[in-house]
């Protein structure tokens, strides 16, 4: 079958088989099929952070658990818990509508709530690991019940351990977040958030009023999947020595960074692209997004091959200029 429809890209590459996981016995039947594990390529969950450059040949696990339960509630907290196949924007809009605080900056992410600890989701100051409680999943090869803590995720800058020891050996089934349910830390000091806020006349803003501005500052900047092909960032900002960061700055002090831990700075990929001259590129079908040079986008009929060619010539140029290497945050298949 056509994987076009399970990745937010729209590359129309096949796969040999497509196995849809909707409960946890499935899952569970499904690690301990050795035969079927053998052919497995790829664990899918929304297919928002995927560049497939070519058809797999072999299996994938696609996974569509559905359900939202509260686990507890005192006068402070909720303790919720999502299956790994919901989608991660209606979750963030089910928990406002409940008064639920903690994910608003997090509205508008493409991608399902599984796939979210994996890559520590993050936007507008506020990361995934902010409000994140634990989470099950099952152990490929024994089909064994494990649950991880917040510690045991060892989360970073867009990374997890799921992006390393445990990289393709386990499927994450369901996830738990600890929420505020009044006294709500209200987060607008990200300067798009306020400036939306205040065009808007709003002075104490609610947790509504800020997934709202999120929404409305991704709607202005970012393509919508369902439009433009795109798997949001395609880089990380490069995280750098400050002695680099100075280097750099001598040549071009216009240069955007952010502290980043101790003798560290995050350089915005988004401005090294944009200067070297790549907002707006396109080639065939694959592009750089006209308001966000750090977004590659399909505007149809690209092939996932081409798309990495240009991310491969962008990385290229950077470097040459810069001489700072970008990496993908996109995992390239
Ligand atoms: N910039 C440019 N030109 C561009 C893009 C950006 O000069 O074409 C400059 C902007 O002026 C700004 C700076 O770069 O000063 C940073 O840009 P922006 O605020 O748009 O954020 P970003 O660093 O490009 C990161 C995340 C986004 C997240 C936003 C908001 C990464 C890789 N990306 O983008 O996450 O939404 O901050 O918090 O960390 C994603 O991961 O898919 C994603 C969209």
């Amino acid at each position: 079958p056509s994987l076009k429809n399970f990745n937010t890209f729209g590359l129309d590459e096949r796969a040999r088989e497509v196995w849809v996981l909707e409960t946890e016995e499935d899952v569970v039947t499904f690690a301990k099929d050795e035969a079927a594990l053998n052919r497995l390529q790829l664990i899918l969950g929304g297919g928002s952070n995927l560049l497939l450059t070519g058809p797999i040949n072999g299996l994938v696990a696609h996974i569509a658990l559905k359900g939202r339960e509260i686990l507890s509630q005192d006068d402070k907290h909720v303790l919720l818990q999502v299956k790994a196949g919901e989608s991660w924007h209606e979750t963030v809009r089910w928990t406002v509508e409940n008064n639920f605080g903690g994910l608003e900056n997090l509205s508008l992410i493409p991608g399902q709530v599984g796939t979210a600890p994996v890559q520590n989701i993050g936007a507008y100051g506020v990361e995934l690991k902010d409000h994140f409680h634990s989470l099950d999943g099952v152990v490929l090869g024994t089909g064994e019940r494990k649950t991880f803590t917040a510690e045991e995720c060892q989360f970073g800058y867009r990374d997890s351990i799921f992006k390393h020891e445990w990289k393709a050996k386990f499927i994450i089934t369901a996830v738990r977040f600890k929420l505020t349910v009044n006294d709500h830390a209200i987060r607008t000091s990200y300067g798009a958030i306020h400036a939306q806020l205040d065009e808007w006349n709003i002075a104490q803003p609610t947790i509504d009023d800020v997934s709202k501005a999120v929404i409305a500052i991704r709607q202005s900047k970012l393509p919508n999947p369902a439009e433009i092909g795109n798997s949001g960032s395609f880089f990380k900002n490069p995280v750098v020595a400050i002695t680099e960061y100075e280097r750099v700055k001598a040549e071009y002090p216009d240069v955007v960074a952010y502290p980043a831990g101790e003798g560290r700075m995050k350089l915005a990929a988004g401005w090294l692209i944009d200067q070297s001259g790549w907002k707006g590129y396109r080639k065939g079908d694959a592009g750089v997004h006209i308001k966000q040079a750090l977004v590659l986008v399909n505007y149809g009929n690209a092939r996932g091959a081409e798309v990495w060619d240009l991310a491969q010539t962008i990385i290229k140029d950077v470097h040459e200029r810069f001489g700072i290497l970008l990496e993908p945050e996109v995992n390239i298949l």
